[in-house]
């Protein structure tokens, strides 16, 4: 993972934990209204994909099992991972883009409903994403997969060879000399796998994203209304469909792309459509980025401009993340697709504990701040989730005291210790297992193998009925909490 020059080691500090007196009377842990939704309390399990389903996109026990666990912490609001809206094959990530998927996620629904005692209210995060390739080897790029145009032939000097001589002579070039010879789309597909982009309109499927999208996102969200979800949120976050519709990098010239209010057009309309689709007990947010950080991406002025249009549109609630981009990310091995958390946008996406003079806790809050007055000022009340790096009771409080969010969102910390809403709400925060922004739980994310966090894999691994990793060494879930 990319980490920022400075190389500043951070120790997360949750500071004093509270009385149960003073938990009960904290704004953490008093209600918030999320449209037709009251959560009881203002803490928030974003979404985190954990690889638990079935390649064919369904829910396992190894699912019901992760967020059963998160509810028993009884978080307000849980959003379950990013959940494919297309009926498309796409490894181990769970699907909603077909009527056979609701039993399994109506299971998962009644799972945390039971374990959260009915207290915690159950989101999904849907996702449409463009394809993405493997890096190629570089002589199978050459030889098979590179489309030759005449401008190859140009820039070799080869105007009368053969496909095989051209090929064989490209072959030979050094990179850097394939830089001049191969366009720049064509030289990011041999270093880094080729990628779909929204801006790809000469390719049908990618000019008819608009047509597509809202009623994709519309039957996606009835069938999480069916399955018994409380509402949806609308993944328009990081490096995926929509907020790539987002990006300032977004130039379509068929209204769709250019000005902040072209860009925002397709995100409202798969708004309108999902909020015309469902009830109106169903509650409609979506999670979008603060900033893309990366060059020439959104700024916070842009995404103050969005968070007030979606407000007005009337959506629900508003989350935000920042960053986690494919531009800027890592160059992946041979064989391997390039991974949108690897760069500097990823870390900001998931700052690590080895940070700048900013530290890792903390950074989206301003930039959140800063959407939440554009909200405020459009004369919305819609609540604003603020998540990264937020592992202490004091820290959450003294946010939303100066009205910089109204929920607050613990990933990575509910993920180290998923009681840690029940441990501070009784006056037991002395007993939580604090988060060490390790990123550990990150890279098993990267490689897409089952998440856990290096806080409980080995601990208690005799516990009866724990599920266990497939190789036998980890625990698939945090230990039971015993009190002290
Ligand atoms: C293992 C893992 C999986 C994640 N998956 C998602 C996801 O599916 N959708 C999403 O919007 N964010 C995802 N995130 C980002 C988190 O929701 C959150 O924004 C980020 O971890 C920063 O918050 P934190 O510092 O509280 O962990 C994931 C994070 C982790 C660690
Ligand atoms: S592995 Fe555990 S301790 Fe490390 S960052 Fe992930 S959740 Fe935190």
């Amino acid at each position: 993972m990319w980490r920022p020059a400075q190389r500043i080691r951070w120790k997360p500090d949750p500071g004093a934990w509270p009385s149960a007196a003073e938990a009960a009377a904290s704004r953490l842990f008093s209600p918030v209204a999320v449209g037709p939704l009251t959560l009881p309390a203002r803490t928030w399990v974003p979404a985190m994909v954990p690889w638990r389903a079935t390649d064919a996109g369904e829910v396992t026990p190894a699912v019901l099992a992760w967020y059963e666990r998160f509810a028993q912490g009884r978080p307000g609001g849980m959003v379950v991972e990013a959940t494919g809206i297309r009926d498309i094959p796409s490894g181990p990530l769970l699907r909603i883009g077909n009527d056979r998927f609701v039993p399994g996620l109506a299971q998962l629904a009644e799972t945390v409903r039971r374990a959260s005692g009915g207290s915690t209210k159950l989101f999904i995060q849907i996702i449409d994403f463009l394809s993405i390739r493997r890096r190629p080897a570089r002589e199978r790029y050459l030889r098979e997969f590179l489309r030759l145009t005449p401008a190859h032939r140009d820039r070799l000097g080869a105007g009368g060879s053969s496909d095989g001589e051209v090929r064989e002579r490209l072959v030979a070039k050094t990179d850097e000399e394939l830089a001049g010879i191969l366009s720049p789309r064509e030289h990011e597909a041999l270093r880094m796998g080729s990628r779909e982009r929204v801006t790809d309109t000469d390719l049908a499927h990618i000019r008819d994203l608009p047509k597509v999208l809202p009623d994709l996102f519309a039957a996606a969200a009835k069938r999480a209304e069916s399955a018994g979800f409380d509402g949806v949120e609308l993944h328009y976050a990081h490096a995926y469909t929509m907020a790539s519709f987002l990006s300032a990098l977004n130039d379509r010239t068929d209204g769709y792309g250019g000005a902040c209010e072209n860009r925002v057009r397709l995100p409202l309309e798969a708004y309108a459509a999902v909020r015309a689709a469902v009830g109106r007990h169903f509650a409609v947010g979506c999670r979008f980025l603060a900033e893309d950080c990366i060059a020439g991406g959104s700024t916070v002025t842009d995404a103050a401009y969005f968070g007030a249009e979606f407000a007005k549109a009337g959506t629900d609630f508003l989350s935000l993340s920042r960053g986690g981009k494919f531009e800027d990310a890592k160059q992946p091995k041979i064989g391997e697709a390039a991974y949108p958390y690897t760069g500097p946008s990823g870390y900001e996406c998931m700052p690590q504990y080895i940070s700048d003079e900013r530290g890792p806790f903390g950074r989206n809050v301003e930039p959140a701040a800063a959407i939440r007055r554009s909200v405020r000022a459009a004369g919305r009340a819609t609540p604003i989730v603020v998540t990264g790096g937020i592992h202490g009771f004091h820290q959450a409080e003294a946010l939303l005291a100066a009205d910089q969010a109204d929920l607050v969102g613990f990933a990575r910390q509910s993920l180290a210790d998923p009681d840690w809403f029940e441990k501070v709400r009784t006056g037991r925060g002395a007993e939580v297992r604090v988060c060490e922004y390790t990123n550990y739980c990150e890279a098993l994310d990267q490689n897409h193998e089952v998440v856990t966090c290096k806080l409980w894999d080995r601990k208690d691994l005799d516990e009866p009925g724990i599920l266990k990793t497939p190789d036998g060494k980890r625990r698939m879930t945090a230990p039971t909490w015993k009190p002290l």
